[in-house]
């Protein structure tokens, strides 16, 4: 009888948690490739393979000899198309194979967030872009298959530049995605195209990203157009079977730079299924935040742990992060501009010298290596208070920004071979 008793009430407590635990967020109605809401999102970004980015790559963009090639767009219009294609192609071939998709889910990681641009879709008249990466993210879905992970296709780029980044494909002063209906119908189908490729392997593209950083920070009409674009990427991305049948698809749309509270309440559950938050924190793009000592770049990271990710209505993934405290990285803001933490960038003011804090880790001393071990383990803590993290960026072109790159981080130690193990369990207390 007693036995009896406490296994009811042993009962009735599982299924209170049940309830309470990720239902109240997410829904019942959908049923997402992964245990969203009760495992961590533990993951890498494909960075810089799809969508080139000179940081990431500079010999691809140093080998043009031509310094007026800053981005993926000039790197296609500014030299012949045969040079162009052959170096786009070699990258494509080289740059990410099926061993990296199996090195990763050996580091102990579940997710790949992986960055297209709309260009591997469609080009549209006057636009200088070459295809042929598409491919590339179907051989990539089967490889993340065949080694347990998830994808998140993530849309990196859209006509017209959703924030001027080289990053989106079109470096340029102010985008205008946003500005040209044009360019938002175009971006609008190429997420219909996506949903509905990847529509019979929800199992494995759990997540689609349907735009990357648009630029929240250039105002409310850019903000609006966000707004509205997250409302028919969710149709889109929820409904790819032409009929009424739902997918099981997450929708994580980006914060445009926003402080959480900004979306509070914005498309909620149970009215919205599915649907996740992206953020990304980096300590390294202004020039108090490079001037940050180490100690104080440690609590930055942990104080996110209290932000409000871990009770948002909607599940929040920290979906880039990175180890550095330097924009050291040679082109990191840019091919031709310098850094603000050695003073090289305009206007800013010297905090101390690149050597040894980026690009080779031979360089690094070991001081600066505990460092990174303790950052990491700090950010991992921090963001794991939310849904999870997905660090920007598993691998750089050798000697290239290397404090960026899991991959590297493993070979030297500062980042561990299991993700959940940690030294510094109570470096955020
Ligand atoms: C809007 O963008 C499209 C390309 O998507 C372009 O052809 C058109 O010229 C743009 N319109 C304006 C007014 O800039």
């Amino acid at each position: 009888m007693a036995c009896r008793l406490s296994l009811s009430l042993l009962w009735s407590f599982a299924i209170s948690l049940l309830a309470s635990v990720p239902l109240t967020r997410a829904d019942s109605q959908i049923n997402p490739g992964f245990p969203y809401g009760s495992e961590k999102v533990r993951g890498a970004n494909l960075g810089g393979w799809l969508v080139l980015e000179p940081w990431i790559a500079p010999s691809l963009f140093d080998d043009t000899g031509n310094d007026a090639i800053v981005d993926e767009w000039t790197f296609c219009q500014l030299q012949s198309n045969s040079v162009a294609k052959a170096a786009l192609t070699n990258h494509w071939n080289t740059f990410y194979t099926e061993a990296d998709f199996e090195a990763i889910a050996a580091a102990g990681l579940n997710h790949v967030r992986l960055p297209i641009g709309y260009w591997a879709f469609e080009v549209g008249p006057g636009e200088p872009f070459i295809q042929g990466q598409l491919s590339y993210l179907q051989k990539a879905v089967t490889w993340a298959e065949n080694h347990g992970l998830m994808v998140i296709v993530d849309l990196h780029g859209a006509p017209g530049s959703q924030n001027g980044f080289d990053n989106s494909g079109q470096r340029m002063s102010f985008p205008h995605w946003h500005s040209n209906a044009t360019n938002v119908a175009r971006t609008d189908a190429i997420i219909k195209t996506i949903a509905s490729m990847f529509s019979e392997n929800e199992n494995v593209v759990s997540v689609i990203a349907p735009l990357n950083e648009p630029a929240g920070f250039d105002g409310a009409d850019v903000l609006s157009v966000v707004k509205q674009y997250w409302y028919d990427s969710y149709g889109n991305i929820r409904f790819p079977f032409d009929s009424s049948q739902e997918s099981n698809t997450l929708v994580l749309i980006h914060d445009a730079f926003q402080p959480l509270p900004y979306w509070s309440g914005f498309m909620p559950p149970p009215t919205f299924q599915g649907v996740a938050l992206d953020t990304h924190i980096y300590q390294v793009f202004s020039d108090s935040d490079v001037a940050l000592s180490q100690t104080d770049h440690i609590s930055t990271a942990c104080a996110v742990s209290s932000s409000g990710i871990a009770d948002f209505h909607l599940w929040t993934i920290v979906g880039e992060w990175a180890p550095a405290i330097t924009d050291c990285a040679k082109y990191l803001n840019g091919r031709g501009v310098g850094a603000r933490y050695d003073g090289s960038y305009p206007g800013s003011t010297a905090v101390g010298n690149c050597a040894g804090m980026s690009r080779s880790a031979s360089t690094f001393s070991s001081s600066y290596k505990t460092f990174l071990r303790r950052f990491w383990e700090a950010q991992t803590i921090a963001y794991e208070a939310g849904q999870g993290w997905i660090q920007w960026t598993w691998k750089t072109e050798a000697g290239a920004g290397e404090e960026w790159s899991y991959q590297v981080g493993l070979a030297y130690g500062w980042i561990p071979q299991d993700p959940t193990e940690r030294i510094y369990t109570t470096i955020c207390d």
